[in-house]
């Protein structure tokens, strides 16, 4: 047992961009803490590398061939299965996880039939936020990037510090982080906060009838209790077992939702065909981006989105049959050039 502890391997995940930013230190220093454990570890920083959006074709589970995407997406998931363990820092901007986090969290679809059949891994998480009454979609959202990864959550932070570095000067901090980094290796799971779910440790929660509750990202159930005055949320022990990231509910939502949608699909396809039709119509409005040095491309560079709009070019033509009666639209809006949008492709000079 202790040799399989010894040789663990955990990777910090850094979703900040910031070289030595607050992210990319609490990371290291978890690593640090794992390293004192005896782990093997090793880093990877998410803006090193190409991520894609998800682009929702579904091949990867209807046809179980892998995501298309040529980016560097499926070599990091495949570092993500192998290692022992995980902690994953990332900054939060407006309220939540750097977008990052986000696009590589709609990637692991591609992993999920895989991740439903490997022993749940022990996992850290530290949220960096400048400020505490701005941060609090931040943690339980990057819980989620590790939950949908099929971890256990053994610790979980939120650290506070605007400027890249600052939070080396918060020593309590610093120490957490390290702590964190040190349960991934032992798997012990480390004191949550109070009312907060005991899975994605946010404090959100849905009224479900009475005094009972439920957290909306785990679908954990708990129950508001009233002692000495303060109104308590408490959650079942089974909690821990019965919730949404559960390997028996992942592979239910997979197996038992996912997979059969292919087949509700095609039989609604005839119908689904006709009711697109006047939405197929409207395709004459997109937007496409120009030829300019930032998208390069046939045709001159554009002067404006002005220009674009209201007398077309190769770049982006104006197939509308109504464009030229724009300018006269009684309608708010319409007439007006549509210079006011802003984009990188804006000139400075007249259009
Ligand atoms: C685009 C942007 C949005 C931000 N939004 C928030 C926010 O909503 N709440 C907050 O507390 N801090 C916000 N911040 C501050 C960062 O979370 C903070 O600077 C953090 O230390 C960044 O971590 P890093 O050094 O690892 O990049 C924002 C920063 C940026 C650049």
């Amino acid at each position: 047992m202790e040799g399989v502890e010894r040789s663990m391997r955990v990777l910090g995940v850094v979703a900040s961009h910031r070289r030595l930013g607050n992210s990319e230190i609490l990371v290291k220093e978890a690593l640090r803490g794992a390293e004192a454990e005896g782990a093997e570890t090793y880093l990877l920083r998410l803006s090193d590398f190409d991520l894609d959006f998800c682009d929702g074709c579904m091949a990867c589970v209807f046809k179980r061939t892998g995501c298309h995407l040529q980016d560097d997406v499926s070599w990091l998931l495949e570092r993500l299965l192998d290692a022992g363990g995980l902690v994953i820092g990332a900054p939060t901007y407006f309220l939540a996880p750097a977008a990052t986090i986000k696009t590589l969290t709609d990637r692991v679809m591609a992993v999920l039939d895989r991740l439903v059949r490997l022993p749940p891994r022990p996992a850290a998480t530290i949220a960096v936020a400048g400020l505490p009454e701005w941060d609090q979609l931040a943690q339980p959202l990057l819980n989620k990037l590790a939950l949908v990864l099929g971890c256990r959550i053994t610790g979980s932070m939120v650290a506070h510090a605007p400027g890249p570095g600052q939070i080396l000067l918060r020593e309590e901090t610093v120490t957490r982080a390290r702590e964190l980094g040190r349960s991934v290796v032992t798997g012990e799971i480390l004191p949550r906060p109070r009312n907060c779910c005991p899975i994605c440790y946010s404090s959100f929660f849905i009224p479900a009838g009475g005094r009972e509750v439920y957290c909306p990202l785990c679908r954990t159930r708990g129950r508001l209790l009233e002692a000495g005055g303060e109104v308590e949320v408490v959650f079942e022990p089974e909690a821990l077992t019965h919730n949404r990231w559960s390997r028996e509910a992942m592979e239910h939502h997979f197996l038992g939702w996912i997979v059969p949608t292919r087949e509700m699909f095609l039989k609604d396809l005839p119908r689904i065909r006709e009711a697109r039709q006047p939405y197929l119509a409207m395709d004459d409005r997109w937007l496409r981006k120009p030829a300019t040095k930032h998208f390069p491309g046939a045709g001159p560079p554009l002067r404006g989105l002005a220009r674009v709009c209201t007398g077309g070019s190769a770049a982006m033509p104006l197939s509308r049959p109504q464009a030229g009666a724009r300018g006269g639209s009684p309608l708010p809006g319409i007439g007006r050039p549509w210079s006011f949008l802003p984009g990188p492709y804006r000139s400075p000079g007249p259009g």
